[in-house]
């Protein structure tokens, strides 16, 4: 008896490579990626870690602070990059991605302060300061693990749709709802603007995990898994990465 094969689609083959994990809340979710930083972590002292903000990632930074606690990690040679930061702003600033990073994960592991980095949302010459981030990821000898989260546009760290697949490190202009309406002790003011790590610089990551959380993100989950790779979806292009994974809650994969 001759067996049928079905032959793979082209699309389902390029699929393969995105392991997609459901998991039953945002607790879980935090749990399980903390887990999974840790994992790697402890398979190599000096990890590069490509690191994001935003609700989504605030439970993962927790959990791995809880972790570290226990005294089973040791950050002390870990270089860490942050994904990006509004500009122009001080990274003193309360509403900086420079002080969420702080307050959340940097004041409580021992990283040294010199071997984490954002782009500086201070400099004067924002060319060449996002020319000297993309250097120094490279000098690093890149990222291993890139957390990202995804914004209900399908943004990855500040590329809004339309972002090219190539773009590196740059100044961008952000889409009406990731406008910062407010910042702090300035007066009114809005900040429209961000440097980012570009598509290719999150590209280049050795793996990517990328988390999503709440109904809200249903829908643009269910774009970017079942979708087609489109710039109008920025993260859809990570079906297109060698090692991806995706954990969601059960509300962000609600839709898929
Ligand atoms: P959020 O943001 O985690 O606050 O939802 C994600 C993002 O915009 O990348």
């Amino acid at each position: 008896m001759r067996l049928k094969y079905r032959k793979l689609s082209y699309r389902e083959m390029l699929y393969t490579t995105m392991e997609v994990k459901v998991l039953n809340n945002y607790d879980e979710l935090s749990k399980k990626s903390a887990v999974f930083v840790a994992k790697r972590l402890l398979q190599k002292d000096n990890l590069v870690l490509g690191l994001a903000t935003g609700d989504t990632p605030k439970g993962l930074y927790r959990e791995l602070v809880k972790i570290y606690q226990t005294g089973l990690l040791d950050f002390s040679e870990v270089t860490t990059f942050n994904l990006d930061e509004y500009y122009p702003i001080s990274p003193e600033n309360a509403a900086s991605f420079a002080t969420f990073m702080k307050e959340r994960f940097f004041d409580h592991v021992n990283i040294p302060e010199d071997q984490s980095h954002l782009p500086d949302g201070s400099a004067q010459e924002v060319e060449k300061e996002c020319k000297e981030y993309e250097d120094l990821i490279h000098s690093a000898g890149g990222i291993d693990l890139q957390i990202l989260g995804i914004g209900t546009n399908g943004h990855i760290g500040y590329n809004e749709p339309g972002s090219k697949w190539g773009s590196e490190t740059r100044l961008v202009t952000l889409k009406e709802e990731n406008v910062l309406e407010d910042v702090p002790g300035e007066p009114a003011r809005k900040l429209n603007k961000a440097l980012t790590m570009g598509i290719k610089s999150i590209m280049q990551a050795q793996e990517v995990l990328l988390l999503a959380s709440g109904r809200k993100k249903a829908e643009i989950i269910a774009r970017t898994i079942d979708g087609e790779i489109s710039r109008e979806v920025p993260a859809s292009i990570l079906h297109l990465h060698p090692s991806v994974t995706i954990y969601l809650d059960r509300d962000a994969a609600s839709e898929l």
